[in-house]
């Protein structure tokens, strides 16, 4: 059974209470919160103040993706507002290992996420060090995009490095995921599922989440 982690991009956010408490009352696992800057990807979805009036309500761990430049400006200010696991993207840190030193001495997981053009390679000498690899499977910035297939072979590799480097952390999956390639993903290797718009968009939303975790 893998991780489910709503994204919370596509709720209703004129009723986030109403959302969040869905999820608090689903088989859901975590809360996936996208924090965009309009910068390193082309959109600006939401930040502090909304963090906080989700938090409030949350009852679940907060898996916040930061889509941000420069974020180690922020670590310490997310952390304050409950994120219990905080992923960075590997794009935009000039020092990677620094911003994962800074996160987990805040008390978090550390989160590294790769876009989808970005090698898995890259993380050979940071995967001893963090928690989950977020692997990207649409471009960051937007909810309601397609799956791109790549995806799955990334999955594979990502696997392989962390079984040749004892690594313990969890591979995430963020972007066009839905009861069509979930499976898939959960058997090339995924642990955690996030997925907005095939959650959100749905006339019962709960149902949704279940079919996910039972696959
Ligand atoms: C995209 C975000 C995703 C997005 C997923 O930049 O990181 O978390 O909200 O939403 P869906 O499942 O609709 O692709
Ligand atoms: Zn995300």
């Amino acid at each position: 059974m893998s991780i489910i982690a709503p994204s919370i991009l596509s709720a209703d956010f004129a009723n986030l209470e109403r959302d969040t408490k869905m999820v608090n009352n689903s088989h859901a696992d975590w809360f996936h919160i996208d924090i965009m800057d309009g910068v390193f990807v082309p959109n600006i979805s939401f930040g502090m103040p909304v963090l906080k009036a989700i938090q409030k309500h949350a009852e679940k761990p907060l898996d916040v993706h930061l889509m941000i430049v420069d974020p180690d400006r922020y670590i310490d200010i997310f952390s304050a507002l409950g994120a219990k696991i905080l992923t960075v993207h590997f794009e935009a840190c000039n020092h990677l290992h620094r911003s994962v030193q800074k996160i987990k001495s805040c008390g978090m997981k550390a989160g590294v996420a790769l876009n989808p053009h970005t090698p898995v390679n890259n993380l050979k000498n940071i995967i001893q060090n963090i928690d989950l690899v977020c692997l990207m499977s649409v471009n960051p910035g937007f909810g309601g995009q397609s799956f791109i297939e790549n995806t799955y072979k990334k999955i594979k590799e990502i696997r392989a490095l962390i079984k040749e480097t004892n690594s313990s952390c969890l591979v995430e999956i963020d972007g066009g995921v839905t009861n069509q390639n979930a499976s898939k993903l959960i058997t090339s290797g995924a642990d955690v599922l996030v997925s907005g718009n095939y959650i959100f968009a749905a006339e019962d939303p709960k149902t949704n989440i279940k079919i996910l975790k039972d696959l």
